[in-house]
């Protein structure tokens, strides 16, 4: 149980869990990763949690660079590979260390934004990002990823309210938000094992922390058990 003791070699470390938040502008990811956090350590998981793009020095800078300033300052291509410059950078010094380490990672947003934002959204394909992941990303993919599903009219008017700086996405019309949220379903559909939809749009936080959580301990807490 205790950490460094004798025999907790690096051999018998598990992988820690890898789980992501995943939505439109305003869908309440911020506020749900925080309480998963809080849970998680609760109950006496390591955990770390983290954002993209951001998360490293290095992509922090790089965040600033993609979600402040004019709509058509980047192409979608160079939208995306800056995407993955950040992530890279997020995956080496961050993540990968973390997981390996046995410590779990909570990230708001990863791959899934990508697909939806840049390839649905900017109409890049998800082609073109699932081809670029395959090398940037490997197989360092979620466990888990909880698509917090709403309206786009209800999470725009959400993100209006606190408002700051980072309103590149947010100011794109309502067909690019209906792409996006097209595209988190259609993921969310292919690959329902590590995915789930939750619904965002009704109930108020609490109540929508109470369907992550039972998510989480249905998908990740019987599964280690069943390791075990
Ligand atoms: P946030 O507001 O959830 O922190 O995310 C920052 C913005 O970056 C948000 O508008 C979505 C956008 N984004 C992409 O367009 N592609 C990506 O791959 C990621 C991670 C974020």
């Amino acid at each position: 149980m205790s950490a460094g003791a004798g025999e907790d070699t690096a051999a018998r470390r598990v992988r820690g869990r890898f789980i992501t938040f995943e939505g439109g502008e305003g869908s309440g990811k911020t506020t749900q990763s925080a309480r998963l956090v809080d849970w998680l350590s609760a109950r006496g998981i390591a955990v770390r949690r983290t954002r993209e793009p951001g998360g490293t020095p290095g992509a922090e800078a790089i965040r600033d660079l993609v979600v402040k300033g004019a709509d058509g300052r980047w192409s979608a291509l160079a939208e995306t590979l800056l995407m993955f410059a950040a992530r890279d950078d997020h995956l080496r010094q961050v993540i990968r260390p973390a997981l390996e380490a046995g410590e779990w990672v909570v990230c708001d947003r990863f791959v899934d934004s990508t697909i939806a934002y840049q390839g649905y959204g900017r109409g890049l394909g998800r082609a073109a990002v699932d081809d670029i992941a395959a090398v940037v990303v490997g197989d360092t993919r979620p466990d888990l990823t909880l698509i917090l599903d709403l309206p786009p009219s209800v999470g725009l008017a959400r993100a209006a309210a606190r408002r700051g700086t980072e309103t590149r996405f947010e100011s794109l019309d309502r067909t690019f938000h209906d792409r996006l949220r097209a595209g988190f379903l259609e993921i969310a559909a292919a690959e329902p094992d590590r995915c789930a939809v939750v619904d965002a749009g009704a109930g108020d936080t609490d109540a929508i922390f109470a369907a992550v959580s039972r998510i989480v301990a249905e998908k990740l807490f019987e599964e280690q058990s069943g390791d075990g």
